[in-house]
């Protein structure tokens, strides 16, 4: 569709949610933890903060929910800000082709993590942005810039989905641990699991996760306020990771259907980038195979087909 024609964001949001209608409830929900295996699968939320300051929104797009390894574009970002392009040499910039809790590939790859997305790369994300400081500094402070870029104060932690991220988190403290082995972790295990569990269990709602995400549509500045969160080049490079890393081991049928970049999280939420557009939000708890969002997918295939927003 050409950019020239007025685009009905409300109408077409509307649309995409009563064609998913009949759908609703789709999917497997993430049953790992008690608070995640509660939520009713057939939530559905969506929100579009364009550019220009216009908000579109449809179902349940005001209800917070846990936005899980979204998270992971923002720790990226606070990362790459303290530590600049050094942070690859702890994590890779390749899709990993394997499930997003795999260790797999560590064991082959000396330690270091395929990508920041991945939980082993998240988790050595939360090792760098720790930087000396506690966790409840760094946890703290991943909160704070959340809220600055919402511009929403009322953005928090959900404690419940932080205890039991902390009394499961087996895996992730594997592959902490296994990274730690390879002497790849600078801070203590705990410290640094910490830090991640706490950020995986952040809840917000598709409005305030588009809102936040709009300054990757905007080269690096918040429209919204006209701050510059980080330079356009770095802007272009976190939205190249996310379209190819992005969505773990569906990233390709992601990019194939879709065509922007975007991040899940096994909340059913996913955040995706229109560049020069709009930042889009999507919930809807019921997960694919790859455990990314079923139907979230499917109502963002439709806008960008509706929209014409692909970037290919
Ligand atoms: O660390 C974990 O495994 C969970 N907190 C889930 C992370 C996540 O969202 C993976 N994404 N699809």
């Amino acid at each position: 569709m050409p950019d020239t024609q007025p685009l009905d964001l409300q109408a077409i949001l509307q649309e995409i949610h009563a064609k998913l209608e009949p759908r609703l409830g789709e999917g497997k929900v993430a049953d790992y933890i008690p608070p995640l295996a509660r939520i009713d699968p057939r939530k559905f939320g969506m929100a579009v903060v364009t550019i220009d300051g216009q908000t579109a929104m449809v179902g349940d797009a005001l209800e917070p929910f846990s936005i899980q390894s979204i998270s992971k574009v923002f720790t990226l970002t606070l990362a790459l800000g303290k530590h600049g392009e050094n942070i690859w040499k702890r994590v890779g910039r390749e899709p990993s082709g394997s499930a997003f809790n795999s260790i797999v590939q560590l064991e082959q790859e000396g330690g270091k993590p395929r990508n920041p997305f991945i939980n082993a790369g998240a988790i050595t994300i939360s090792d760098l942005i720790l930087a000396g400081h506690t966790p409840r500094e760094v946890i703290g402070e991943i909160v704070r810039f959340m809220r600055y870029l919402a511009n929403d104060d009322e953005i928090v932690i959900d404690p419940a989905v932080a205890r039991s991220e902390e009394a499961t988190g087996f895996r992730n403290a594997a592959l902490a641990n296994f990274m730690r082995a390879f002497g790849r972790l600078d801070h203590p295990v705990e410290h640094v699991l910490g830090v991640y569990f706490h950020h995986c269990a952040i809840a917000m709602n598709c409005v305030q996760l588009a809102r936040a995400g709009l300054f990757l549509a905007n080269a690096g500045v918040a429209p919204l306020s006209g701050h510059t969160v980080v330079s356009r080049e770095r802007a272009k490079r976190i939205n190249a990771l996310m379209l190819t890393c992005g969505h773990y081991d569906g990233s390709g049928d992601f990019a194939y259907h879709v065509g922007l970049p975007g991040k899940s999280g096994v909340g059913g939420g996913i955040l995706v980038v229109a560049p020069g557009k709009a930042s889009i939000a999507v919930w809807s708890p019921g997960l694919n195979q790859n455990g990314n969002s079923l139907l979230g997918s499917l109502a963002l295939d439709m806008l960008a087909h509706r929209t014409g927003w692909s970037v290919f």
